[in-house]
């Protein structure tokens, strides 16, 4: 098993999962890894650890650095299953390690792996806390909700190394280890779906942290996410950390997602209509049909897109199934400053596209006033539909500008 040197003395030591495709309820195409750290100073301090069952892969490429039995510390950024799932695993190999780990991580690790934890070396550190482990000086900077309550970041001083575990993480699997080698575009997408699927809730916390690492003076020559390639580049890393803070402000192109789904053709048919109306007014438009595309895919359409429009049939009185599963995702992601709306059919009674209205203003989006049609569209509304798109376009060009 390859090892591969982020900087200095900082290896990854972590495991690739080619075939992870449901990552805790949405979908991962291009599987992930869990990525781990090694620093080979005179205290051996291992970061982070993987999900159950890739020990023994971390292991190999931590044994083409030292004895297994030398390494004296276990730094613990979150206590998520992906990143702690092997920690007890781990140690029966190691033997007895210090742990360093926030307040939160502490009762969190005990809650989840029970009363073997009253036998691990755990010690709480804070933001400002250094640990010394000879040349190299670690500094913990606590990042609540980025994104457990427990979530730390760890830098490595004299390397300018930032460990920020989940943070600038992608969900992709590669055996190629820096984003300069996978190609930035490439990367920033599994960036972006990640971002929008995992961390969208946290736009003020993600501020807040880029406004302390500021404040703190950090120079980064090099981040190593949990999940991954790692960034190494001036460039790579100022275009990641300018996405975050664009993402994170809720910032996104003049552009519309309309996000759907069709029971007998009519709202696919009112969707075509809306499409074009939005493309006459020369706006870039995105159409994904939900039961034909990833949940992930939908969430990271509405992060980069300024606006998004939700088509639902009716059924049951209530909004179709698959428009309900979208809604509470989005519901879950809480997305800030977008423009929004509800459009739909239905057949002997409505219900679905006023649910759809009523989850979005529950958002506190910005929401155009509904639209929807009984059976099948008639041309005039087809041509109601153009102009609703087009109305939509125009708010799209006129909003922030
Ligand atoms: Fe990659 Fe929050 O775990």
């Amino acid at each position: 098993m390859e090892r591969c040197r982020l900087k200095d003395d900082i290896w990854w030591v972590g495991a690739i999962d080619w075939n992870v495709r449901d990552f805790h309820g949405y979908e991962t195409p291009r599987g992930t890894t869990y990525n781990a750290y090694l620093i080979t100073d005179e205290k051996l301090t291992l970061v982070d650890t993987v999900r159950e069952g890739f020990g023994p892969e971390m292991l190999a490429r931590v044994k083409s650095c030292c004895d297994l039995k030398s390494i004296d510390y276990l730094v613990v950024n979150h206590i998520e299953m992906d990143h702690s799932g092997s920690i007890a695993w781990l140690l029966d190999q190691v033997g007895p390690v210090k742990m360093f780990c926030s307040k939160r991580a502490a009762e969190g690790l005990r809650q989840l792996y029970g009363s073997q934890v009253d036998q691990w070396d755990l010690n709480v550190v804070s933001t400002g806390d250094e640990l010394s482990l000879g040349t190299y000086t670690l500094s913990f900077i606590e990042a609540p909700m980025l994104h457990w309550p427990d979530s730390m970041f760890t830098y490595v001083k004299e390397a300018k190394v930032l460990l920020p575990n989940d943070g600038f993480g992608q969900h992709l699997a590669t055996s190629k280890r820096f984003a300069d080698e996978v190609g930035l575009e490439e990367v920033m997408e599994r960036a972006s779906d990640y971002y929008g699927n995992i961390l969208m809730p946290f736009g003020n916390q993600v501020q807040k942290m880029l406004q302390r690492i500021g404040e703190l003076g950090l120079e980064i020559e090099a981040i190593g996410p949990s999940h991954g390639v790692m960034w190494r580049t001036s460039g790579d890393i100022s275009r990641v950390v300018q996405a975050y803070d664009a993402w994170s402000r809720f910032e996104a192109p003049p552009r519309v997602a309309i996000i759907f789904d069709t029971m007998w053709h009519s709202t696919e048919k009112m969707t075509r209509a809306i499409e074009d109306g939005i493309t006459q007014e020369g706006v870039e438009c995105s159409v994904f049909q939900i039961s034909r595309s990833a949940l992930a895919a939908t969430a990271q359409a509405v992060l980069d897109h300024r606006a998004f429009l939700v088509g639902t049939p009716t059924l049951n009185n209530g909004v179709y199934p698959k428009v309900g599963g979208f809604m509470a995702h989005i519901k879950g992601l809480r997305p800030k400053a977008r423009l929004a709306g509800a459009y739909g059919s239905y057949g002997w009674g409505g219900g679905g596209v006023k649910w759809v209205d009523s989850e979005l203003r529950g958002l506190g989006l910005d929401v155009i006033d509904p639209l929807e049609f009984k059976f099948v569209p008639t041309e005039d509304d087809l041509a109601a539909c153009e102009e609703y798109g087009r109305d939509v376009a125009r708010r799209v060009k006129a909003w922030g500008s």
